[in-house]
């Protein structure tokens, strides 16, 4: 039977890049469904949100926007809507949403993404449809591919997470974790590069426990030392590592790789051993400054990016002032920063010293004052020197210019023809500000 080709999905992902790719995910589900993509939400023939419950900030935002979905349904009462992602997988979550949202036609978890076409055509028939396993059933393989004919790539490595932090609702919504298969990887990276893909970001909750379920022992460093040999394929990036587990080897791997970009993200979360040991982050601030050292050691031009937690339960002005302290020693490019979130059915949740919203407000802003000098100063020592760049398209605030990244992760803006998308240049950097460089290109 011929699929309806003139209808229109519009999907939107909240959350981090794991939320991005499911939402891809699904968006090529619905492709196989004739569906095509849009932006337009006026225009829309279904809508999915893939939503984001880390913190309360994000679930609010999602809650506004299935909320403005209600009106536009009622001007198009054709218009299918469909939630999916952690938010629903929470525990006892979909109820309480399905009461609050009755518009709502598709319900779908974390675990059953891949089951999609099946929920869309129950919805398609008029059915309001509903569906969170709360084991993941499929095989890892099941999942369609990231998409093909871009310059950049998100590839998950693994799903889940075993290390329960004491603050964070990931383990409760997307399972244990989970190794896809090296060479599933290397595979679908292949076939990425002779679609036109140059870079790919390695994705997982914890990728420096990548494999540890595998015999013979192949690790992440494994991993990484052979997607580095894919021929065609210009740079390599990974998301996100634990400090506990970022091993000797991998920063070794990573020094002695071609394509393996000198970024790591490592999240300390608190500069206070009394709340890391509260936040069930299993290692000490010192253990984290010798891992941080092992990298400026073994690769002196790495750059490092950190996640931040503050308020969270129990911080006392100390602790606070600790965290504060290890900003200033570590030349973080990037830091994310967020006020300590309560999520149910984390243990943090249960604890009782809970820190009032004005003081966990007080302390954002000043860690924030803190790192924005420190951004910016990082930035302005690359003033004069020259990165290589990997030119990804028009510049969106002014097309006249390209815009690329350094290893590093630091976006670029320069002058330069339009050939030199999806190839790496020499810039050097004339200014800097606190989130973008400008530059030349390096006759
Ligand atoms: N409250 C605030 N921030 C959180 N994060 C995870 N859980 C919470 C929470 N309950 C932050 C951590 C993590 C990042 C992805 O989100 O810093 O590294
Ligand atoms: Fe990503 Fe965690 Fe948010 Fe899920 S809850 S989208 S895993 S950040």
């Amino acid at each position: 039977m011929d699929k309806d080709k003139g209808k229109k999905v519009v999907t939107l992902a909240y959350g981090c890049q794991m939320s991005e790719r499911d939402a891809e995910t699904l968006t090529q589900i619905t492709r196989q469904e004739g569906y095509t993509s849009s932006d337009d939400l006026l225009n829309a023939d279904l809508v999915i949100i893939n939503t984001c419950c880390v913190r309360e900030s994000a679930e609010n935002k999602i809650l506004g926007k299935i909320g403005e979905l209600k009106k536009l349904k009622e001007k198009n009462p054709n218009l299918k809507i469909a939630i999916s992602g952690c938010m629903v997988q929470q525990p006892g979550a979909l109820e309480r949403l399905q009461k609050r949202a009755p518009h709502i036609d598709i319900w779908a978890g974390t675990h059953n993404l891949h089951d999609f076409s099946a929920l869309l055509h129950q919805a398609e028939q008029g059915a309001k449809v509903a569906e969170v396993w709360q084991e993941p059933k499929m095989p890892l393989e099941s999942t369609p591919q990231a998409e093909k004919g871009k310059l950049q790539a998100n590839v998950n490595i693994m799903y889940g997470c075993n290390n329960f932090c004491s603050y964070c609702i990931v383990p409760h919504v997307r399972g244990r974790e989970r190794s896809r298969k090296p060479e599933e990887i290397i595979q679908e990276i292949t076939d990425l590069v002779s679609s036109g893909c140059r870079e790919v970001t390695l994705l997982g909750q914890n990728v420096n426990s990548y494999g540890k379920e595998f015999s013979p022992v192949y690790d992440f460093a494994d991993l990484l030392h052979d997607v580095d040999q894919i021929p065609n394929l210009l740079r390599i990036r990974f998301i996100t590592s634990h400090p506990k587990d970022l091993s000797d080897k991998l920063i070794e791997t990573v020094a002695g790789g071609n394509k393996l970009c000198e970024h790591f993200h490592l999240p300390i979360q608190s500069g206070s051993n009394f709340i890391l040991e509260r936040m069930n982050r299993k290692y000490t601030r010192e253990y984290y400054l010798s891992r941080v050292n092992k990298i400026h050691e073994i690769l002196p031009k790495a750059s490092l990016t950190t996640d931040i937690i503050v308020g969270f339960p129990g911080e006392s002005e100390i602790d606070f002032e600790q965290t504060l302290e290890i900003m200033n020693m570590i030349h973080y490019s990037h830091a994310f920063t967020f006020m300590y979130s309560k999520r149910s059915g984390t243990l943090a949740a249960e604890m009782e010293d809970q820190i009032s919203l004005d003081v966990k407000k007080r302390r954002l802003q000043r860690l924030m004052s803190v790192q924005n000098v420190k951004s910016l100063a990082w930035r302005e020592e690359m003033i004069g020197k020259t990165y290589e760049i990997l030119v990804e398209g028009p510049s969106r605030t002014n097309p006249e210019r390209l815009v690329g990244r350094t290893r590093g992760n630091e976006l670029v803006v320069f002058k330069g023809p339009s050939e030199f998308v999806g190839s790496l240049v020499n810039i050097r950097i004339t200014e800097a500000g606190t989130w973008t460089l400008v530059g030349n290109i390096e006759e």
